[in-house]
């Protein structure tokens, strides 16, 4: 069995972040999204991953290597225009072989794993294995309709009308049995080759489509308001543990990682929160939910359930909370006159200002 992980798209729903870095890339509790898809492949057995990438793939390349930081054996395949998840299957055809695979959207976050999900599949082999879960607005999502013993009669993409409020989660299992129904679609209304027509295709061909429906197991990380509960379920787990250096006028509580060569001084941090590499903290207050990256500066501030990514500077500032803030991003203080806010931001920025 191999594993085919989606690490193309360009993230609209993320920029400005994704202007400059790929969504997969972006960190949740201090490590790429993309990094907890492949430890779950990894711990399956799976050893050979197809990446498929598009204009951010050399730095995907830079973050995954050849794969065996994670025991992996990784090979990219690329993909010239985001033109859907069933034409990323297309254009894997060579590297999938006649093999199972699993397919892995790469900005999607699974709590607890793949591996239930890919032994259940290895054991019954149907043509393709589904996961469901119940969503707010299926409208985003691809839908399903069951009949009334469970089994998954109808699919369809982003559905004005949906059928069912049950989505497809971005994990699924296929034989190959996939191909002969992807080299069938013709793109949807939205210009994409859909793989959820390609599952349509196999129930029609009266093959079996296997599905499950879960719950509280899954994040699809494409816009900052899931990015920051993923971030806040992570931490969750979170050790503590301190590494680098904390003075006596601090206070931590609660579960604090610091890690080494980071700095905390006069702050209160209150836990779960992660300080990453060579951070300084001072005078500040850092609340629950927060991952502050690699080489920040936080000074003067209070922040809470927010990500940080690495080299961003705030310096006094009071409050932040439930917000993303990129790499080498300044914040700091306008001047008391004249009373307005001076801003430079990048395109697709989103600010909320309370004054
Ligand atoms: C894709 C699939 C959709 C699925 C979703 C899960 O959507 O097309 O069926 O429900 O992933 O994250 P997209 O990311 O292309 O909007």
């Amino acid at each position: 069995m191999k594993a085919l992980v989606l690490a193309g798209g360009s993230g609209t729903r993320l920029r400005p972040i994704t202007h400059t870095s790929a969504k997969q890339l972006v960190p949740v509790a201090n490590k790429p999204v993309l990094f907890y898809g492949l430890e779950a492949i990894a711990e399956t057995g799976i050893r050979e991953i197809g990446l498929v990438v598009g204009d951010t793939q050399a730095e995907i390349e830079a973050a995954v290597g050849d794969g065996s930081a994670f025991g992996l054996q990784a090979t990219y395949l690329r993909q010239e225009a985001p033109l859907g998840l069933a034409h990323a299957v297309l254009i894997a055809r060579d590297y999938l072989g006649d093999d199972d695979f699993v397919m892995y959207l790469g900005d999607n976050f699974i709590v607890g794993g793949i591996s239930d999900l890919v032994e259940r599949f290895a054991a019954s082999r149907p043509a393709a294995q589904i996961m469901l879960t119940e969503v707010g607005d299926p409208r985003q999502f691809g839908v399903v309709e069951l009949d009334a013993d469970g089994r998954v009669i109808g699919l369809e993409e982003k559905p004005a009308q949906p059928k069912s409020d049950l989505a497809l989660v971005g994990v699924y299992l296929f034989s190959p049995a996939i191909h002969a129904a992807v080299a069938e679609l013709k793109p949807s209304w939205r210009g994409e080759l859909e793989i959820t027509d390609a599952i349509q295709w196999l129930i029609e061909a009266g093959l079996r489509v296997d599905s499950s429906v879960v719950s509280g197991y899954w994040k699809d990380t494409g816009n900052v308001t899931d990015m920051l509960e993923v971030n806040r379920l992570v931490l969750e787990s979170l050790e503590a543990r301190v590494s680098g250096h904390v003075d006596e006028a601090s206070e931590l509580i609660g579960r604090v990682v610091v890690e080494p060569g980071a700095v905390v001084e006069r702050s209160r941090l209150v836990g779960p929160v992660i300080i990453g590499p060579g951070a300084r903290i001072v005078d500040s207050y850092v609340g629950p939910f927060t991952s502050i990256g690699a080489g920040c500066t936080v000074s003067g501030s209070e922040i809470e359930y927010s990500i940080v990514l690495p080299r961003a500077s705030l310096e006094g500032v009071r409050r932040i909370e439930a917000s993303l803030i990129g790499h080498d991003v300044e914040v700091t203080p306008a001047p008391n006159t004249p009373r307005a806010h001076r801003l430079v931001l990048g395109d697709h920025s989103k600010v909320q200002i309370s004054s």
